[in-house]
């Protein structure tokens, strides 16, 4: 498009939104530069640019209202959502769906998270864990369980190298559909764009939320509705513990308000304590939604009810069972064909170019706004949500930080609490810590055992010892 009319009215269009800066090397960019370049700003919408940095902070939301929302209580009766989640997935209309699009920054792992080899014993990876934990589920449903990930521009090359060296985890290929999520552009606090190199802007993907639009963009729905899916088991890439298409979970939402009306249901796990860096499920009005731990007012997070116990306590686990019909009305926008969920802002460290160095640099404090869309925004919009409460040990160990909380030693630690807990209910004697923690390496492979039940066909030790590493 380089010297077209195209390319000088797209510089013009950035000249009039104070963005004309990002022009300022093209001129000494090579022409196949100039053509990338040209590309990625095309695909820049500089009014929702200008509107979202106009905006200043996000707008605080009224909390008076504001009520715990209601859940499945752990234990509650589930003999028939297990039948009707058995049965959907025997009928084939469950997909997997992992959201790992994210930068994984905190981790500071160098590939893409899902290849982080995140298991207490053998070290497996994160994707070949889910891969083997579908395959097991697909062999006792007797179905195809077809798995969609959403990677990112950034690192969706390697997603797919690393997949294609492991032979697809010796899945049919067919039956795994990538595609990458779109992007947003970083800003300054005076909200410019940024380049991250002469030729390019710093831009990062557009959070998890924008999987509403790129589920659609790639093709991903239309694959799914010609596959017959009709609900997806959504998870993120760091939760080595997830149970991916739980019938039980999955028949509470799909016969929330009769069979297969759920729109989007979810997990959540009592917080530990007030501190903790969780969001919470909310009635928000009558429909449930996440407040984050940020925007909650103090009064409202240290809150008790008569028992003593937290009155917000439940936390999001970021697991969700979504509908393929929901996920169709939200891509098609509202009214006037807008992206149907809201932009968050952040304050993060971007590296940048810096003119007087000639190359890109990584700030000390955070230099930039990043916008990304969440989620769990979708719960508002949904007509029938429900939320179920689940067990911390039993599925929520996440991979987030190099070191301490959520990072690959305490899952590590979690993993074997759990694997140490299921073995116990089948009378194995599982050495713990005065802190009540297994005091052993534990891992079960998900061909073993898909949940604590089904080790009750395995070939068990009678006795593990402290310090022992076991695979079962
Ligand atoms: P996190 O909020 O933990 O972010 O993502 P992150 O990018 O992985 O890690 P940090 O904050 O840079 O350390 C939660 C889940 O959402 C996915 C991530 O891959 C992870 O599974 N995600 C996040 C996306 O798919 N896209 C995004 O734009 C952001």
């Amino acid at each position: 498009m380089q010297n077209t009319d195209a390319a000088l009215a797209l510089r013009s269009s950035f000249d009039a939104h104070g963005q004309g800066h990002t022009f300022r090397h093209f001129d000494a960019l090579t022409p196949a530069a100039r053509e990338q370049f040209l590309a990625q700003l095309e695909s820049v919408d500089l009014a929702l640019i200008a509107r979202l940095a106009r905006a200043g902070a996000d707008a605080k939301q009224d909390f008076s209202a504001l009520k715990p929302a209601p859940y499945v209580a752990l234990g509650a009766d589930s003999t028939d959502a297990r039948n009707v989640g058995e049965a959907i997935l025997r009928a084939g209309k469950v997909a997997a769906f992992t959201v790992a699009g994210g930068q994984g920054t905190r981790l500071g792992w160098r590939g893409p998270k899902g290849t982080y080899p995140a298991t207490a014993v053998t070290g497996r990876p994160l994707f070949r864990v889910f891969a083997e934990q579908i395959a097991a589920a697909e062999k006792r449903y007797g179905c195809a369980i077809p798995w969609y990930i959403m990677t990112s521009p950034l690192n969706d090359e390697d997603t797919r190298a690393f997949f294609r060296d492991n032979n697809w985890f010796g899945r049919n290929p067919a039956d795994t559909f990538m595609f990458p999520q779109g992007t947003m552009p970083s800003v300054t606090f005076d909200g410019k764009l940024m380049l991250e190199t002469p030729g390019s802007l710093a831009v990062n993907p557009d959070g998890h939320g924008g999987a509403v639009r790129a589920l659609s963009a790639s093709g991903a729905l239309e694959d799914m509705r010609a596959r017959g899916i009709e609900h997806m088991s959504y998870f993120q890439v760091d939760n080595p513990l997830v149970r991916i298409a739980d019938p039980v979970f999955l028949g509470f939402h799909a016969a929330n308000g009769g069979m297969s009306s759920g729109e989007m249901s979810s997990k959540m796990v009592a917080k530990r304590d007030a501190a903790e860096k969780v969001g919470v499920f909310c009635d928000l009005g009558g429909k449930t939604g996440v407040v984050e731990y940020s925007d909650m007012p103090a009064e409202l997070t240290t809150a008790v009810n008569a028992h003593g116990q937290l009155r917000f306590n439940a936390g999001s686990i970021a697991i969700h069972a979504i509908s393929v019909a929901f996920l169709e009305r939200l891509a098609s926008g509202g009214e006037d064909g807008s992206f149907a969920l809201p932009f968050h802002r952040a304050k993060k460290k971007v590296p940048y170019w810096c003119e007087s160095q000639a190359k890109t640099v990584e700030p000390a404090e955070p230099n930039a706004t990043k916008f990304e869309a969440f989620i769990f925004d979708a719960l508002a919009l949904a007509a029938k949500s429900l939320v179920m409460e689940t067990s911390r040990v039993e599925e929520f160990a996440p991979i987030k930080n190099a070191s301490g909380d959520d990072s690959p030693a305490s899952s590590h630690q979690i993993q074997s609490n759990r694997n140490g807990a299921w073995l116990e209910k089948f009378g194995v004697k599982v050495p713990r810590r005065p802190n009540g923690d297994v005091d052993a390496r534990i891992e079960i492979l998900a061909e073993t055992a898909l949940e604590a039940g089904d080790l009750a066909d395995a070939a068990l030790p009678r006795e593990i010892k402290a310090g022992d590493e076991v695979v079962l």
